[in-house]
């Protein structure tokens, strides 16, 4: 059985204040599920505090981003050691906000990645088109280039998982249609079998994220390789992420 994971990115969004209050209220709103876990990642600094806020709940936490190298002088990064001390579950890494704003290339990513699962947290690797690469048809090139670069210095005996989130579909309002995502979906399981251990490619969560809301969850998490979301702008209230949560 894959995981079915629900995830919120925050983003550089919430004070510390907004931080406790969504906690608080949403910690009100959702029941805790075997079938389904869920995450937040909310902006490094205020990890701690949402550590500590939900460290007796069934909610996990993660970080968006970090560097690679445990420690030394990287003036500005964040440390994968530390953010394991402080009990993180997943990173993400290779978000299109990181690839798009701050250059972050498939060669870095696989470094991360590499670390993030020797600190045994979960790296969540973030893979999608732009708008202009599915128009002209590279939409299967692109992800299966990320996919297999992003992954080349992975441990695939420990976890990973997967995000596909078309770019065109990020804080747009646009979604991919169900059968589009799962079209993707598909594409990076079958590239997962190419690269790593064949029986392992159907235990990996693969999120779609890219405008999800209450409305269109149902439907995108019906698809057979839809393993979960990553939501950002319907992630910043308790009630729609509670109710995308009740999925
Ligand atoms: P969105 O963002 O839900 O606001 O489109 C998703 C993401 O960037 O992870």
């Amino acid at each position: 059985m894959r995981e079915f994971i629900i995830a919120a990115n925050w983003k550089m969004y919430k004070t510390f204040k907004e931080c406790d209050e969504f906690v608080s209220l949403f910690l009100k709103k959702v029941e805790k599920k075997e079938s389904r876990t869920l995450i937040i990642f909310p902006q490094t600094i205020l990890l701690p505090q949402l550590a500590k806020k939900l460290s007796h709940s069934f909610i996990k936490w993660g970080a968006q981003n970090c560097y690679f190298e445990p420690k030394g002088a990287f003036t500005g990064e964040t440390s994968p050691e530390v953010l394991a001390d402080l009990g993180t579950s997943y990173v993400l890494v290779g978000h299109s906000e990181r690839r798009q704003y701050f250059c972050e290339k498939d060669e870095l990513l696989s470094k991360k990645v590499k670390t993030i699962q020797s600190f045994h947290m979960i790296p969540l690797l973030c893979v999608g088109e732009s708008l202009q690469e599915r128009e002209s048809g590279k939409t299967n090139h692109v992800i299966l280039s990320q996919l297999i670069n992003g992954l080349k210095l992975a441990d695939h005996s420990k976890p990973f998982a997967l995000a596909y989130e078309p770019v065109w579909a990020i804080g747009t309002g646009k979604v991919a249609t169900p059968e589009q995502a799962e079209e993707a979906h598909q594409i990076l399981r079958n590239g997962l079998r190419e690269i790593g251990p064949h029986t392992k490619a159907d235990q990996i969560s693969i999120l779609y994220g890219g405008s999800v809301k209450p409305e269109n969850a149902k439907e995108l998490g019906k698809q057979k390789n839809i393993d979960g979301f990553l939501v950002g702008g319907a992630s910043l209230e308790p009630d729609s992420f509670a109710s995308i949560a009740a999925f």
